[in-house]
């Protein structure tokens, strides 16, 4: 059977588990600051974040800027992307007294371990990663040894916590399991250091972007959480519709209608197929108008306090200070761990 399959299969257990027993667990997640976030990120994984640390279970959520230079020769923006970020995942219910956010680099003893770590994978194991590969093909550019090593990176990321519980998008799947030959082979070698991480899929759906193709800041298709309703309404406004006046929610022919869809439902809790038949002949103008309201009135708490945070820089400054500082006490002791397990403990 392959991970995914396997991660599917374990699915209904392990979020019983996290239901009854959220102290077991240690959850660590993230992602890499590119750009600004958007409905996607937020339906996707941002408010599974908030309600797995609702339900108690200690959370970590990582800004991965050294992985941004993964696929590209510059880290200018990382900074701001970092401020945007802590905004959203703030104004959207992440509370930093409970979660730790925090960005690797930051963090030098995490990045650390990636020492030992790397000499316990080998180049082949790798180059068959399916990110590295894909990375590759789609790239012009000759491979970094960051990207090669880019699964290992992001094994430090969760070990250096241990956590346990990795929510991820299934794209992340091989990573965790990497996660977990690493730490495995880590404690055959030295000693028991680590638990081996599970990897938690999201049970939403992928919200598509305007154009029906995956939501992305650089496909011009996508909502970002930032954004004021006026700009949401511009972006829905230029959403590429058809001529048919009757709406209906078919994703493969009808891309832009059902993205409109798809995108008033996640926002009111409908079915797509209800929203289309209560517009049913009104046309596309009348469902875009109707997709802006819907996204408007559900974004308009979380705007709200974004806008209260743009205004006060400090408080931005001082979570992400805050998590860098907690991070940075858990990696020293596991890095002392792994150290001593080693015989290195000079
Ligand atoms: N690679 C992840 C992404 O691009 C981001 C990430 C970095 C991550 N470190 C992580 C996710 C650790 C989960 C755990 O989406």
């Amino acid at each position: 059977m392959d991970s995914y399959s396997a991660t599917l299969l374990r699915m209904p257990q392990l979020r019983s588990e996290v239901e009854t027993q959220p102290d077991k667990f240690r959850m660590l997640t993230g992602e890499r600051p590119t750009g600004p976030l958007h409905l996607g990120h937020l339906f996707g994984s941002i408010l599974e974040r908030v309600s797995l640390q609702n339900r108690g279970v200690e959370t970590f959520i990582v800004l991965a800027d050294y992985q941004v230079i993964t696929d590209r020769d510059t880290s200018a923006n990382v900074k701001n992307n970092v401020r945007e970020a802590i905004m959203d995942y703030v104004s959207a219910g992440i509370d930093p007294t409970q979660t730790t956010i925090f960005t690797h680099s930051a963090v030098p003893a995490l990045n650390q371990l990636l020492l030992p770590f790397l000499s316990l994978v080998s180049d082949s194991e790798l180059r068959r990663n399916p990110t590295v590969k894909s990375e590759l093909a789609a790239s012009e550019r000759p491979l970094s040894g960051l990207l090669l090593t880019y699964p290992v990176h992001q094994a430090a990321d969760i070990l250096f916590c241990k956590g346990n519980l990795v929510p991820v998008g299934k794209d992340n799947l091989p990573h965790v399991e990497i996660t977990r030959t690493i730490a495995r082979r880590f404690n055959e070698r030295y000693g028991g250091v680590f638990r081996e991480p599970e990897a938690m899929l999201t049970q939403t759906p992928e919200l598509p972007g305007l154009d029906g193709r995956k939501m992305s800041k650089s496909y011009g298709n996508a909502i970002a959480l930032g954004m004021s309703a006026d700009e949401t309404a511009a972006v829905i406004r230029k959403t590429q519709t058809d001529s048919q006046r009757q709406i209906t929610f078919a994703p493969e022919r009808r891309p832009g209608v059902s993205a409109l869809l798809a995108t008033a439902a996640v926002c009111t809790g409908a079915e797509p197929e209800d929203i289309a038949s209560e517009v049913g002949e009104s046309g596309a103008g009348a469902l875009k108008s109707l997709a802006t309201e819907a996204v408007n009135e559900y974004l308009a708490d979380h705007r709200a306090r974004r806008r209260e945070l743009e205004s006060d820089p400090t408080t931005v400054d001082r979570i992400l200070a805050d998590g860098n500082e907690r991070a940075n006490v858990i990696a020293d002791a596991t890095l002392a761990e792994v150290r001593a397990a080693m015989g290195m403990d000079y």
